[in-house]
């Protein structure tokens, strides 16, 4: 993703932000669309589109957690941990997703074919339908049973990966 990709989707939007320092939110949000993640060539993109300095623009990048700075998988499969949905059995719907992906079971993370990237949420807003799941930056769903929630992952591995990869 490059500087004027990036100023191009910022003009319609501008005048939205009070704060210019606002719009490398969604500018980074947009750069993360291309790949999924973050380059350091998309952060010096946005960098030089926004007039920020790199190292201001890495600092905002690095401290969201929708923000990736490292690759991650073509879905990103984020599963509520927080106290709702945990009496309601999310830590059973994360076992059965790390189990079946190959994760690590305390961290989550990417598949081996890097399909699938499981990680862990606080509250998704949806704590009456727990165990809830997002999948990228899409709809909160929910309840889930623990084979609902491999059904879920399973059907995003056969899709297509979406053109454009909001998160
Ligand atoms: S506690 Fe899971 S959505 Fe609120």
């Amino acid at each position: 993703m490059d500087a004027d990709q990036i100023r191009a989707h910022l003009d319609p939007i501008r005048h939205e932000f009070a704060d210019p320092r606002s719009l490398v939110m969604p500018a980074l949000k947009f750069a993360q669309t291309e790949k999924g993640h973050l380059t350091r060539e998309d952060m010096a993109a946005v960098a030089e589109a926004t007039g920020y300095s790199p190292s201001f623009v890495e600092s905002v990048a690095s401290f969201y957690d929708r923000l990736y700075t490292r690759p991650v998988g073509n879905r990103v499969v984020s599963v509520c941990i927080t106290l709702s949905c945990m009496l309601r059995g999310s830590d059973e719907v994360w076992e059965a997703l790390c189990e079946h992906e190959g994760v690590d079971h305390h961290h989550g993370g990417t598949s081996a074919d890097g399909r699938i990237t499981i990680q862990e949420a606080q509250c998704l807003g949806y704590c009456d339908r727990g165990a809830c799941i997002q999948v990228d930056a899409e709809e909160t769903q929910g309840p889930f049973t623990p084979e609902e929630a491999v059904k879920l992952v399973e059907e995003l591995r056969e899709a297509p990966t979406p053109a454009e990869l909001w998160r």
